[in-house]
């Protein structure tokens, strides 16, 4: 299988040869913020409301990235049509744009030293990452299992959660934590008052008498994914609320729950913290929605991962 291309500074180069330099801020300080897409049948989905939070987040962190929201557009497209040759059939990928801040080994006082000097530039880079469709094909079949770690997710306080950017850390504590209980858990964090959260890389929904609750928009990344299943529920009349102060308790006694992002789209959760929701299957409303999704992406992606998994047998 021929390696996908990514743009990294203007060139093409095969994804496993791409390199910048260790003494990268993004590296050293974590000075790097990104956004997410996926494609769906080769086609990328909602690219502009991506870009859109991306270009937010350089102008929170003031990085300049050295082109207009139009101009990366437009090369991510490119990105995506040259690398159609490539693409086997059936296949879909994540498509990233990762901008940060440059390499600071002039005028800073130590290549690890915060201080923002002016002669940085950013280096930009459109990457493409594989999907996980085996681990896809049977958590849409069964059901994921989240587990609520001691870790906390960081505080607005610190950095706005509306910015995406790779200071992960606490991300990797809780999936440690969580993997010491149950190796196939999600951790879903509480935030520093004790509310619901999000997880590591989704956000988190639950179902109550067939109205569907979510986190706020407090300390939250603001996905793309959740704004969708608002739209679809929106669409087919199920109600919702966005509230800051979920409990632990609300997620025991729900109905459903699940977690959503760009490319996993749904996945329906079945056990919280060992307490099993429903009858631990996949709820009704989570298939409902699910499905809803597959018809608004034009792509059955159940059955992509039934059979891109099938593939890799
Ligand atoms: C921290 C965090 N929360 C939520 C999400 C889901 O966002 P989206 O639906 O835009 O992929 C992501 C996506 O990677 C994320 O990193």
């Amino acid at each position: 299988m021929a390696e996908y291309l990514i743009w990294l500074n203007g060139k093409y180069i095969p994804r496993n040869q791409a390199k910048i330099s260790m003494l990268d801020r993004g590296f050293r300080l974590g000075d790097v913020v990104f956004d997410t897409e996926r494609t769906f049948n080769g086609k990328v989905f909602k690219l502009r409301d991506h870009l859109e939070r991306l270009y937010h987040s350089l102008q929170y962190m003031r990085i300049d990235p050295g082109m207009t929201m139009d101009d990366m557009e437009q090369l991510t497209l490119d990105v995506v049509q040259n690398n159609e040759p490539n693409r086997p059939p059936g296949d879909d990928y994540m498509i990233t744009q990762i901008v940060t801040r440059g390499q600071a080994d002039s005028l800073a006082p130590s290549p690890g030293g915060a201080k923002v000097t002016p002669d940085l530039k950013a280096n930009v880079s459109i990457w493409i990452d594989p999907i996980d469709f085996v681990g896809h094909s049977r958590l849409y079949r069964d059901g994921g299992h989240v587990v609520i770690p001691k870790t906390r997710a960081l505080s607005s306080d610190q950095v706005d959660a509306k910015v995406k950017h790779f200071n992960r850390l606490h991300f990797v504590l809780a999936q440690m934590e969580v993997a010491d209980v149950d190796p196939d858990a999600f951790p879903v964090l509480l935030d520093t008052d004790g509310n619901l959260s999000e997880s590591t890389g989704f956000n988190f929904f639950i179902i109550k008498d067939g109205k569907l609750r979510t986190p706020g928009d407090q300390n939250i990344l603001q996905g793309i994914t959740r704004t969708t299943v608002l739209e679809i529920a929106t669409q087919l009349g199920i109600p919702f609320t966005c509230e800051n102060n979920l409990q632990p308790y609300d997620a025991y006694t729900a109905d459903e729950a699940f977690l959503c992002n760009t490319p996993s789209c749904i996945l329906p959760i079945v056990k919280i913290d060992n307490r099993i929701l429903g009858d631990g299957s996949p709820g009704p409303i989570t298939k409902q929605l699910m499905a809803a999704c597959e018809e608004m992406v034009g792509l059955n992606f159940v059955d992509q991962a039934d059979r891109r998994s099938q593939d890799a047998h």
